[in-house]
């Protein structure tokens, strides 16, 4: 059968992939250590079920405008005057089923077939397909000194007639790396110079550590006209740990956020009224939740690096935030599909190959469990890894046997 050639062209998400795939392991009985996940475990804040709860309880659960109710508008108005300083108007804003449709319904509004966009490696799984999605070929450029810093000079070089977008998301799924607000002011430099879309993926900007604060883009615009290129892409998935509401948001010029609406209407119509009142409640409600989480999480990313850091062989970036850990896993081979899978099949433990980010020989480590999970996890890491490793190993009721050098 014929199937649209954008259609063939795109790959299954390997970390929904992954979620499907403990699922089913779990359901067999098998102790599964999930490292693959990009949720947190908290629960979604008491504001936003509340809020949820008082709609659904009317029973009179609606269709809302294509680009969000009035009330979320006015929470996420207020958001971006507080973590980022800048004032916008209702026309300005529209919220999506998701980070994700709001990234999409962005890309689809600004890209024609054959256009470029560029973004750093490591990269988050969606975003060549996102780009595949509209005809335009995604550009991945590898920072050239090795790092998970993203370097100005490199993303110039990458910069043709046809690159129409820039997409950067710090701190960064897979690496946790936060980068500097020297690179964010030059970005947003080059953006403008260059006439460029910069799409600041900001989803994890406030789950940072080390007493990092989130850093706004605006503050380096210099054209906040309407003909600004700057979009900012925000949700409550993961700092409100509310990733099954799909409720996210952009913050963009007046005549693209009608664009989007225009797209959002005939593609889903606006998101789920009750998604979006449960999103004023986390966002106008009590905030002690994101500090809890981003403290837990704080506290994971420091078991995490002490077990990474006992495991031979293994190189470790510091994550800056989020709640992943980017391990270079080189030394047990190049290719991080085998090696995840070997992880899954010998000691059950679930981690994401490092090439659906653009890099292979890595393996993204999540922090999001708990911390007996994290422990658990790399125990079982290692003893598969280390061939001077006792032969067996106990997992809860099961005995594991090394049948492999
Ligand atoms: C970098 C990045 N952007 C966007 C998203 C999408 O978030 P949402 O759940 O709001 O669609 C994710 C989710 O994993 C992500 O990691």
């Amino acid at each position: 059968m014929n199937y649209s050639l954008i259609g063939k062209s795109i790959r299954e998400s390997a970390t929904l992939k992954l979620n499907a795939t403990t699922a089913a392991l779990r359901a067999k009985g098998e102790p599964v250590i999930h490292l693959g996940g990009g949720e947190p475990k908290s629960k979604a804040p008491l504001d936003a079920i509340t809020n949820a709860a008082a709609l659904l309880s009317t029973g009179e659960v609606r269709y809302t405008p294509a680009d969000g109710i009035p009330a979320l508008k006015q929470a996420i108005i207020q958001y971006t005057e507080t973590f980022y300083g800048q004032q916008v108007a209702p026309e300005n804003v529209i919220a999506s089923g998701g980070a994700k449709q709001a990234l999409m319904i962005c890309l689809q509004a600004i890209l024609n077939p054959g256009d470029e966009v560029i973004f750093p490696v490591p990269y988050w799984v969606s975003y060549p397909e996102m780009a595949r999605l509209c005809g335009a070929i995604p550009v991945p450029v590898l920072p050239g000194d090795g790092s998970f810093n993203p370097v100005l000079a490199d993303i110039e070089k990458s910069i043709t007639v046809n690159t129409r977008a820039v997409i950067i998301n710090s701190p960064n799924n897979p690496s946790g790396v936060m980068y500097s607000e020297l690179f964010v002011a030059d970005i947003v430099e080059l953006c403008e110079k260059k006439n460029l879309f910069l799409i600041m993926d900001d989803i994890y900007h406030r789950l940072i550590f080390d007493g990092k604060k989130p850093i706004s883009c605006y503050q380096y615009a210099k054209d906040m006209s309407e003909g600004s290129k700057l979009v900012v892409i925000n949700g409550v998935s993961k700092q409100y740990a509310m990733t099954g509401f799909r409720l996210g948001w952009a913050v963009v010029n007046k005549n693209l956020r009608q664009i989007m609406t225009n797209i959002q209407a005939h593609q889903t119509s606006g998101p789920s009224v009750i998604s979006q009142q449960a999103a004023v409640g986390a966002l106008n409600g009590d905030q002690s939740g994101v500090e809890s989480l981003r403290l837990t999480l704080e506290n994971n990313r420091k078991v995490m690096l002490e077990q990474l850091n006992s495991l031979n062989g293994v190189k470790v970036t510091k994550p800056d935030g989020t709640f992943y850990c980017f391990a270079d896993f080189n030394a047990f081979g190049k290719d991080s599909t085998k090696l995840a899978l070997f992880l899954l099949e010998k000691v059950f433990v679930i981690t994401v190959p490092g090439v659906e980010f653009g890099l292979d020989g890595f393996l993204r480590l999540s922090t999001c469990g708990s911390i007996k999970e994290i422990i658990e996890g790399i125990k079982r890491i290692k003893w598969a890894l280390d061939p001077d490793a006792p032969s067996e190993l106990y997992v809860e009721d099961h005995k594991l046997v090394r049948n492999w050098k």
